[in-house]
């Protein structure tokens, strides 16, 4: 990920990126991923489609801007990653960056199984014709099936592990420059392929005209959380890759690069999936009471059809460049592991490598047996008691523990400590040492007051409306 110029400001010695893209595409490579092609499509089909959209874009131009800005500006000060760089400014506050850290815990195991599913429709389109792959037991029968699910997801951690351990990270990063802009070509082919299917602009519309009804304290919580996952922010990654970043180059212009490239993605996905999906299910709203994480597994398989007997062809590529997409977010999840565990036990790479792999292995298992022998399990609804995730599987309660309670409470405690306690011109100064900072007013209006004024409130508002206390 970092070429291996040295850095005088920091000791030890830091790697650092080759100038400014070099980082924007290490962070883009680790930014876009299944967070846009597969978790955005269907948040969005599920909370309404424009609404959800809207919220979603003002929230990255906003509250995600301040919050990169932040994260990358204290790691550039700092040259730490979160728990350092947090510890820096006094002991009382290392308590934020382990917080930070143990999100990626909880996000790899399940971002495993669905890499793992990914691959296993990538082979099924070698192996078998499209029709059977766009029939609707498919997806279900797969998930259901024990053996078949824990052997691709075993098949997709092997090869996250491989090139982790193997150290042939860069060249995986040399390839994804290229398929990265190959898979935004395909998403388009299908998008426009997708619209002309009958009923899909009636989709479109359902994913672009914001209908102001549909909006809810849960949808807000829902875009939020998606934001900070899409975005790999409230959980320490973006401080880390703020550390390699030179004090030369401009922080702003790199920060918004990624989030409009980011984000254009996650659009595009939408737009590829979301049209298509009413088109096959009639109306926006069956599409909303039934999209979850088999939506985007469920409805693409149909529209590959379209394409006749190129129908694999199309359904193989495009699963290949998702495989990739998945492969190197998760790549540069799992090495976030095992820099942490290796930072922890000081007892070599090679042995956090075994450490966090085990551990991998284990908890992605269990997500996993959330689909099959431990169907019945509902921690959603029997813990905390959420009843519209009635019959949800562990994966939706690793999602929530990570995306609605964890990276919330991160994201304030960052807002609180940058704003309040070491003060925004501390990283003002950071930012401008290379470049100005257009966005500062922003920034400090954001960290200061309506980030943590609006995450306290937006979670009161979500609790309390579970609980039947009020209706929003
Ligand atoms: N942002 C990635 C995605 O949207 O798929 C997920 C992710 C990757 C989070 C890498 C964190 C990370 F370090």
């Amino acid at each position: 990920m970092a070429n291996s110029t040295e850095t005088t400001e920091t000791a030890p010695a830091r790697a650092s990126w080759s100038g400014k893209w070099g980082f924007i595409l290490a962070a883009a490579a680790s930014a876009v991923g299944l967070g846009n092609l597969w978790r955005f499509p269907y948040l969005a089909a599920k909370y309404g489609g424009g609404a959800f959209l809207i919220t979603y874009i003002v929230l990255v131009v906003t509250f995600g801007f301040a919050l990169m800005m932040a994260e990358t500006a204290l790691g550039r000060m700092t040259g730490q990653s979160a728990i350092g760089a947090f510890r820096s400014f006094g002991k009382k506050f290392t308590i934020i960056g382990i917080l930070a850290s143990a999100v990626p815990f909880i996000i790899t195991p399940y971002y495993a199984l669905i890499g793992g599913w990914v691959t296993k429709y990538m082979a099924s389109y070698i192996v078998q014709p499209a029709e059977a792959i766009a029939d609707g037991e498919f997806f279900g029968g797969f998930i259901l099936q024990n053996a078949e699910s824990y052997l691709w997801m075993f098949i997709f951690i092997a090869c996250v592990v491989a090139v982790v351990a193997f150290g042939v990270k860069r060249g995986i990063e040399r390839v994804n420059k290229v398929l990265m802009p190959a898979l935004i070509i395909m998403a388009i082919i299908i998008s426009i392929f997708a619209l002309t299917l009958p009923g899909a602009l009636d989709g479109l519309a359902y994913y672009l005209i914001p209908d102001f009804s549909k909006f809810s304290a849960e949808l807000v919580v829902a875009a939020m959380g998606q934001m900070f996952f899409s975005l790999s922010l409230a959980m320490g990654i973006m401080i880390t890759y703020g550390s390699y970043f030179s004090k030369k180059e401009d922080l702003e212009h790199s920060v918004r690069r990624i989030e409009l490239f980011d984000t254009g993605i996650a659009i595009l996905a939408g737009l590829m999936i979301i049209p298509a999906a009413v088109a096959v299910q009639g109306s926006g709203e069956t599409v909303a009471s039934t999209a979850g994480p088999g939506l985007m597994f469920g409805v693409l398989p149909q529209v590959f059809l379209g394409f006749g007997f190129a129908a694999n062809i199309i359904g193989f590529l495009f699963f290949a460049l998702v495989f990739f997409a998945a492969l190197t977010s998760c790549i540069s999840l799992f090495e976030t592991l095992v820099s942490i565990v290796d930072d922890a036990t000081n007892k070599g790479r090679k042995f956090a490598i075994m450490v966090c792999t085990v551990f991998l292995v284990i908890v992605a298992t269990i997500v996993n047996l959330g689909y099959n022998e431990l169907l019945s399990i509902d921690l959603m609804y029997s813990v905390f008691g959420i009843g519209e995730y009635q019959d949800s599987q562990l994966l939706d309660f690793f999602d929530f523990l990570s995306n609605t309670i964890m990276m919330p409470i991160v994201a304030l405690l960052t807002c609180i400590f940058v704003g309040w306690i070491i003060k925004p011109k501390t990283l003002i100064s950071e930012v401008k040492q290379s470049s100005k900072f257009t966005g500062e007013k922003l920034f400090v209006v954001m960290i200061k007051y309506i980030a943590p004024v609006f995450v306290v409130v937006i979670l009161v508002a979500y609790v309390m409306n579970t609980a039947g206390i009020i209706n929003l």
